[in-house]
């Protein structure tokens, strides 16, 4: 699929809910399929991502059925998951196989987890080597990718893991792995991640030993879950108000989790005018609505690094927006974006640097001297993010910008187009090219 934006000649206005927040969503799911009764999720994201988590967990007992806009699932119980007849398909998502992962290395049974082409190229040794330390059994394919071929333990013994990296869904893996095991099992890590598994846990009836642990045994009761709206996606959105003169757009309900707010921090920090009203907390997790009001030009900064969990699936639109900002902005301490759904450094390097930007790349980040952007083809590598990303600073570019590989915008954002040009936005699908990616 190819993007193609032309410079915007208006302001972006008006108000906007973006779709449901891909983490929780996966989250809702995977509990709900596990929970004993019948579970209630709200404003769960229709994705590609998301559907690959639902469809799994249909395979393995879990049914679901729509109820006006909100979905009933009906959990099989921990100890009531079947064996799947076939592979279970995870696609584009890392979340759905490395959360799946951690559920199926404790069952009665072996399993096989596959993904698309970018998936298949993701490490799962970061899951592997923790789960195998608890007892379980999973080979993947040379080089430590997936397919991962479980060979399930039921008599898997809680750890006490600390992980290189700071990483949710290698915590929510062993967390959900630990409520199988026997005994405890905590994780920590070097910065803390989106702690989504912590905050919901409670909810569907398991209480967390301390910050981070859970009692092997544990069982999980059906909850209501009320999904806000993807910080990540509303992102995009926060930075095309903040680069497009005149713009003032408000984004509703958007999820404010404080492991998942480092851009909010960050745009402030370059001078953007963000405000958030009606601050409440839903489901433990913390909700508001975002103004953003167009300031002047930013102004670049040095990132943070204690920030960059808090924000990392917003580094590459923030790398767009570095782009047309005063000064340069420095990156460092995210070499996590390499083993993204693409290697974002290279591909963000690579599609800014075809617009006419001006920057160094580093193993673990980059140097962006900002200014202004031309018009030009660029590849979105078949990564969301990032194809996102072009087609936002398309809106300020001073010509078309051409967004191949795109397709992937369906993983967890498929209204971007629709709502980007709803708030006036311009951008449109090239219908004419079916071939590529
Ligand atoms: C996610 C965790 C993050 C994030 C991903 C979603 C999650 O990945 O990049 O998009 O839902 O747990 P890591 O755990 O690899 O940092």
């Amino acid at each position: 699929m190819i993007l193609l934006t032309e410079p915007a000649s208006a302001p972006l206005m008006g108000e906007l809910t973006p779709p449901g927040d891909k983490s929780i969503s996966h989250r809702a799911l995977i509990f709900a399929c596990l929970a004993q009764g019948r579970s209630k999720v709200t404003g769960l994201l229709d994705s590609e991502d998301v559907k690959a988590t639902a469809n799994a967990c249909c395979q393995l007992g879990m049914k679901l059925q729509h109820d006006g806009d909100a979905l009933l699932l009906d959990g099989v119980g921990s100890a009531g998951l079947s064996q799947p007849g076939a592979p279970l398909d995870m696609g584009n998502s890392g979340t759905a196989m490395r959360l799946l992962a951690g559920v199926l290395a404790a069952q009665p049974f072996d399993s096989e987890l596959v993904g698309d082409e970018s998936l298949s190229q993701r490490p799962m040794t970061r899951i592997v080597k923790p789960l195998s330390m608890m007892g379980a059994s999973i080979e993947t394919a040379a080089g430590g990718t997936p397919p991962l071929r479980i060979n399930g333990n039921p008599d898997l013994h809680g750890i006490d893991y600390s992980s290189p990296i700071a990483s949710a869904q290698v915590k929510s893996c062993l967390l959900l792995a630990g409520l199988y095991a026997s005994g405890r099992t905590s994780v920590n890590e070097p910065l803390k991640s989106r702690d989504h598994t912590e905050k919901m846990l409670p909810a569907f009836g398991v209480n967390l030993q301390g910050d981070c642990a859970v009692e092997g045994g544990s069982r999980l009761q059906a909850a209501t879950v009320h999904v806000p709206a993807d910080i990540s996606s509303a992102a995009f959105f926060m930075v095309a108000a903040a680069m497009l003169p005149g713009s003032d757009l408000l984004l509703r309900n958007v999820g404010l989790n404080e492991t998942r707010d480092g851009v909010i921090h960050v745009l402030k920090a370059m001078g953007a005018d963000l405000t958030v009203s009606g601050l409440r907390e839903q489901g433990g997790e913390a909700v508001g609505d975002v103004r953003v009001r167009y300031a002047g030009m930013l102004n670049g900064i040095e990132i943070p690094d204690k920030l960059i969990p808090s924000m990392i699936d917003e580094l590459p639109v923030v790398l767009a927006l570095a782009a047309v900002s005063r000064g340069t902005t420095v990156l460092r301490g995210a070499a996590e974006l390499r083993v993204k759904e693409s290697d974002r450094l290279a591909v963000m390097a690579r599609g800014l640097e075809a617009l006419g930007v001006s920057l160094k790349e580093y193993e673990d980040g980059m140097d962006i001297e900002g200014g202004s952007v031309a018009g030009g083809e660029v590849d979105g590598a078949g990564d969301h993010r990032c194809a996102m990303s072009f087609a936002v600073l398309g809106q300020v570019a001073s010509g078309q910008v051409r967004v191949t590989g795109a397709e992937n915008i369906d993983t967890s954002f498929p209204t971007f187009v629709q709502d980007l040009s709803r708030v006036g936005g311009v951008i449109r699908i090239d219908q004419g090219d079916s071939h590529d990616r």
